[in-house]
């Protein structure tokens, strides 16, 4: 199948699938121009080159006499500084006389079956060479001789395609690259609004929607994270797009540390795009034959809404970037003591807690936080990853097997990338805390951070893990980190480098996970950062599941996993049902309405299972059964949002199996009024030609009663309800 076409005589490159083109034209003098991407096209007929028009203060390529050509308004695919062009640049490249100016021009390209890996960075990946082709373009600075590739990727099936750029430094003088962005991309004539998913600790990813207005708006970390508070995700969309219409195009960087979308609008109301890795404090070393590789982009388009951007997204991070043996296995309903005992707990105390795990169903228990060093509080221990001898006096494999023996998996919390003053760690090795000479270091839940772009750390922490994943058989791995980056130097490194350590932390963190991940295939890894701080693309591809939140509140959680739900598929969200009053919000939601939001991610239980009322415990037993019958649906069904939480009393959303015989569906509501205005909800994605059965009031309905008529939700007098109907096909 080909995907990809170079129109020689016009200099059009088309790459295209059965949902999408993308357009792209070599113009004078080398430049490259961004025509069109969207819904797929046929043909092209040489429309969409761009007028030419004398614009005022734009001026022209060197030694030319046309003013009608400019590459200041010119819709771009790849721009540099230097030239005429006054937006954001997507490269800026320090000289060795100082200078920045690049004049990048069409050099070559070539078209390759399947996609290549990016070394050393999380990436999408296809199982046959069938299911994707890859289109390299070459642009050359003819005075340095700097050259940069850009990749576009498109798979078959999906309207998704990844990007990524790689500078490669092939003058004869060593430079430094001080920005290089993953993608550009200019658009014309389109009125946007901006979609972006900010947030804090506790209270990550809430949808934020606002118009792109003239001038430049930014989204970004600078935490040396991904971050709770911006996550590296934006969306364009029509103004009038909503759910269910209107075009949106979905941006998704494949990165776990400091990155910034850039939106400019510029003087004839164009917007141009620049994303990738955060230029702040940026800044990498090339010698001469060099190179330097930007992280991936996922660019996913829609012309029905935001609900069918999100799928685009879940099924290529799902099947593309997810490499877990687990990825499509039903994950563990699993009981973590975290919230039910904090640090307060040893192996007499832990053991009840799994007793009645078993009582009920559960099929995992996780040992959070505290099992290590002399952890009794969060002041000391990280960096010594040996059992509590106290908590454990046999040992942890002592402990595993205990679970084991009940039937349980065993999961272990740990937290690699950071160190403790009082440790052992940092006793022996003060130096492989990341400090800045002279200054002292901040820090933050009394923790510091360790310099993970250096081997011997890494190599450290790895041998400390290995030996402890395999003493304790552990099943399951919860990979935290509680604090963002500060205090940003490298003692191995000269001073002309000091710009690389953000990034070269992340590459580090990239490597353990690599290395560890590889070594223990049988383990099933979720990550976490204080809840979702880190809760990005790039993490997908070395952890298929994510801790979506240190908020258990179901009310809160349903803001949070609505936004979640924007890019990142229901597999890889984490949701737990705990006590009340909630531990974040203080707020008292009925068992039920936790259940049913919990339910509506990857499951679990975080609080005292022996504490419980014996009405709760009995309800636990039946949420397990109700979530088993329904897992596989929700974990990997399609996923459709029909009522936002930040819109109204209510949030609603449904799930369906890829043969459209299953639904679930989950409404929710915030408070109860004593004459409530009267609410239906219709749900989207079934066979309208289907028949479906609510299992529980045994009513059938048509697919397309569901979808077009809906049902009037049921009218309650109780604050904080939720409510979870099945529904299944019936012949
Ligand atoms: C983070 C995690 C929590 C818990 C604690 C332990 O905050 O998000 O779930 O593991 O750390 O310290």
């Amino acid at each position: 199948m080909t995907l990809i076409e170079f129109n020689e005589t016009q200099g059009i490159f088309h790459l295209h699938n059965s949902k999408i083109s993308y357009l792209i034209s070599v113009e004078e003098g080398g430049l490259l121009s961004h025509l069109y991407f969207g819904k797929k096209v046929k043909d092209y007929h040489g429309q969409m080159r761009y007028p030419r028009v004398d614009r005022g203060f734009s001026g022209n390529l060197p030694g030319t006499f046309d003013r009608t050509y400019s590459p200041d308004t010119l819709p771009r695919e790849f721009s540099s500084a230097g030239e005429m062009d006054y937006r954001t640049p997507a490269v800026l490249v320090r000289q060795e006389n100082g200078a920045n100016a690049l004049a990048l021009r069409y050099k070559s390209y070539q078209i390759s079956a399947g996609k290549p890996s990016l070394p050393g960075l999380p990436a999408t990946f296809v199982q046959n060479d069938n299911e994707a082709q890859t289109l390299t373009i070459t642009l050359a600075d003819e005075v340095t001789g700097i050259e940069v590739d850009l990749l576009y990727t498109i798979f078959a099936n999906q309207a998704v395609i990844a990007r990524s750029s790689k500078l490669r430094n092939e003058s004869d003088q060593t430079i430094y690259v001080e920005k290089l962005a993953s993608l550009e991309m200019d658009f014309v004539d389109k009125d946007f609004d901006v979609i972006c998913l900010p947030g804090a600790h506790a209270n990550e990813r809430h949808l934020e929607r606002g118009a792109v207005n003239f001038g430049k708006q930014s989204f970004a970390s600078l935490r040396g994270s991904s971050s709770h508070h911006m996550n590296p995700f934006i969306a364009l969309v029509d103004k009038k797009t909503d759910e269910f219409q209107g075009e949106a195009y979905g941006f998704a960087l494949v990165y776990s540390g400091n990155h910034n979308f850039e939106v400019e609008k510029d003087q004839l109301a164009q917007v141009r795009l620049v994303a990738g890795i955060n230029d702040f404090n940026f800044s990498w070393k090339l010698v001469a034959g060099e190179s330097f590789q930007a992280p991936e982009i996922l660019l996913a388009y829609s012309d029905t809404g935001l609900n069918q951007m999100s799928q685009a997204f879940h099924k290529t991070i799902h099947n593309n970037l997810v490499r877990s043996k687990f990825k499509n296995e039903e994950r563990p309903i699993l009981v973590n003591n975290w919230e039910a005992t904090y640090f307060d707990y040893d192996e007499e105390k832990l053991k009840p807690i799994v007793d009645e795990a078993k009582d009920m169903g559960i099929e995992m228990f996780v040992l959070d936080d505290g099992w290590f060093g002399h952890r009794d509080d969060d002041n000391s221990s990280l960096g010594d990853w040996k059992v509590y001898q106290k908590k454990f006096p046999q040992g942890i494999g002592h402990f595993a097997d205990y679970v084991h023996a009940q039937g349980l998996k065993f999961g272990l919390w740990v937290e690699p990338e950071m160190v403790s003053f009082d440790s052992d760690l940092y006793q022996q090795h003060p130096d492989y805390l990341m400090q800045v000479p002279g200054r002292a270091p901040s820090p933050s839940r009394n923790q510091y951070l360790l310099d993970m772009g250096r081997e011997e750390v890494r190599q450290n922490i790895y041998d400390q893990l290995v030996k402890v994943f395999k003493e304790a058989k552990v099943d399951y791995i919860k990979w935290d980190m509680n604090r963002n980056m500060s205090d940003v130097f490298a003692s191995d490194l000269p001073s002309d480098q000091q710009g690389q350590v953000y990034h070269r932390y992340i590459l580090g963190v990239y490597k353990l996970m690599e290395d560890l991940t590889a070594e223990f295939p049988n383990i099933l890894f979720e990550g976490c950062s204080g809840g979702g701080g880190r809760f990005d693309a790039g993490w997908a591809y070395y952890m298929p599941q994510i801790w979506a939140s240190d908020n258990t509140d179901a009310i809160a959680r349903q803001t949070i996993q609505y936004g979640t739900s924007l890019v990142y598929p229901v597999s890889m969200t984490t949701a737990h049902v705990s006590a009340i009053p909630n531990h974040q919000t203080g707020r008292k939601t009925p068992f039920d309405t936790r259940g049913a939001i919990a339910m509506s991610g990857v499951f679990g239980y975080e609080l005292d299972l022996t504490k419980m009322s014996q009405a709760d415990k009995d309800q636990v037993k039946v949420q397990v059964k109700q979530y088993q019958a329904i897992r596989s649906l929700v974990q990997f069904g399609d996923f459709y949002r029909l009522k936002s939480p930040s819109e109204g009393n209510q949030t609603a959303w449904n799930f369906v199996s890829a043969d459209k015989k299953e639904a679930v569906l989950v409404t929710a509501q915030v408070l109860a009024y004593a004459q409530p205005y009267l609410t239906k909800t219709k749900l989207a994605g079934l066979d309208p030609d289907k028949y479906y059965q609510d299992q529980e009031t045994k009513v059938i309905y048509g697919g397309d009663e569901l979808m077009n008529l809906g049902f009037y939700d049921p009218v309650v007098h109780e604050d904080y309800t939720a409510k979870m109907y099945h529904f299944k096909a019936i012949d």
